[in-house]
């Protein structure tokens, strides 16, 4: 085959060019398209915070009241995924303290009418990628390690980027993330002698914890 061939253009390549030039166009709007409307992973959104439909506060109850964050989603050391509470969940105070306040007017119409509440999910991973509470909470990984200080916000938003490499990163190296079991849901928890690498060594040791970095641990 001579150069010449090669760099000659049959005739419908010009229907070719206009088609290819559209695309050029379509491409990067679509692109845009997807991140501006809902197409981007959330799970990335540091800061993402929908208003929710009631006005419920964790720095009220987790972090004035010292309520455990098991008392509302839970499963969360037991299953995949961490249940938000139910509306009777709410009740079991609300039937008695604040019982007419407007800020949970919705709390009692949706007892009324057995509807449940619609709170908009904050966090949201891609479904190609698997996550399970329950192999990190039951280990000795806290809330805070993925939440950061539940018991301080008002509004929950998504405080650390949760993406790949934020998940290895942990799970090439665990050790200053790890704590005591029975100390997963507090906040404030500090390794004793202010050394978490060498206290997490001692636990990881311990409980034979060795996360995996398989592509198929979270790619299944
Ligand atoms: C009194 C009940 C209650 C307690 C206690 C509680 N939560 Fe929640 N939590 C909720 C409700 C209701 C929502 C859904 C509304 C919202 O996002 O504020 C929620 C939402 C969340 C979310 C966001 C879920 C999403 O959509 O991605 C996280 C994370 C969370 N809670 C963590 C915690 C942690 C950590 C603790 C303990 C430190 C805790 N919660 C204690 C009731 C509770
Ligand atoms: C263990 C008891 C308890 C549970 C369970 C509980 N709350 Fe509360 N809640 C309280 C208390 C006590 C206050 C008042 C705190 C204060 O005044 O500082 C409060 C305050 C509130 C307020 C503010 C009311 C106002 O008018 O200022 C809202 C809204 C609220 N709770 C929503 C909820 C929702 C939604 C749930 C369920 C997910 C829930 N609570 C579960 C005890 C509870
Ligand atoms: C190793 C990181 C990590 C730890 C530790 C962790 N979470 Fe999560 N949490 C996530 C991720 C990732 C999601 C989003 C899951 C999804 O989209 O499938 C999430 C979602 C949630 C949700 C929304 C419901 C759900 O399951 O999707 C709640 C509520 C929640 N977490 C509460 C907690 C509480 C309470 C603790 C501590 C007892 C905790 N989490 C510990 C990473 C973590
Ligand atoms: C702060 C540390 C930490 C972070 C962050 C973390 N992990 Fe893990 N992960 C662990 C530990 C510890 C284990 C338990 C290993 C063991 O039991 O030997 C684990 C185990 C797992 C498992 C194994 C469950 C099973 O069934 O065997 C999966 C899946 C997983 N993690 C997914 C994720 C994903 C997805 C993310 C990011 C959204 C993530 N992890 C972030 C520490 C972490
Ligand atoms: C510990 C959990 C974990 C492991 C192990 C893991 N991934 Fe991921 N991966 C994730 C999460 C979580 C996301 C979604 C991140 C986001 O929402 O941006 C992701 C996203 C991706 C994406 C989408 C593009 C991107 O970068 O966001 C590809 C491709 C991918 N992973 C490939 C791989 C391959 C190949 C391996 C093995 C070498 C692997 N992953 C191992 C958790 C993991």
């Amino acid at each position: 085959m001579s150069v010449t061939q090669q760099l000659t253009f049959p005739r419908w390549a010009n229907q070719v060019r206009s088609v290819v030039g559209l695309l050029f166009v379509l491409g990067p709007l679509y692109a845009l398209g997807l991140v501006y409307f809902g197409g981007a992973p959330r799970t990335t959104n540091v800061g993402y915070m929908p208003a929710q439909p009631v006005p419920f506060s964790h720095a009220q109850h987790v972090g004035q009241l010292g309520m455990d964050c098991r008392y509302c989603h839970l499963f969360v050391d037991r299953a995949a995924h961490a249940s938000i509470p139910t509306t009777e969940s709410c009740m079991n105070c609300h039937r008695a303290i604040w019982a007419t306040s407007p800020k949970l007017l919705l709390v009692r119409e949706s007892l009324t009418t057995g509807k449940s509440i619609e709170w908009w999910r904050v966090h949201d991973l891609p479904d190609y990628a698997y996550f399970d509470h329950s192999a990190h909470v039951a280990r000795g990984v806290g809330c805070v390690s993925c939440h950061g200080r539940v018991d301080q916000m008002a509004e929950v938003w998504q405080d650390l980027s949760l993406s790949m490499s934020f998940c290895l990163a942990c799970h090439r190296s665990p050790e200053q993330h790890l704590r005591p079991p029975d100390q997963v849901t507090s906040m404030d928890w500090q390794a004793p002698n202010g050394d978490p690498i060498a206290h997490g060594m001692v636990l990881r040791d311990r409980a034979g914890i060795n996360p995996s970095t398989d592509c198929s641990t979270c790619h299944r």
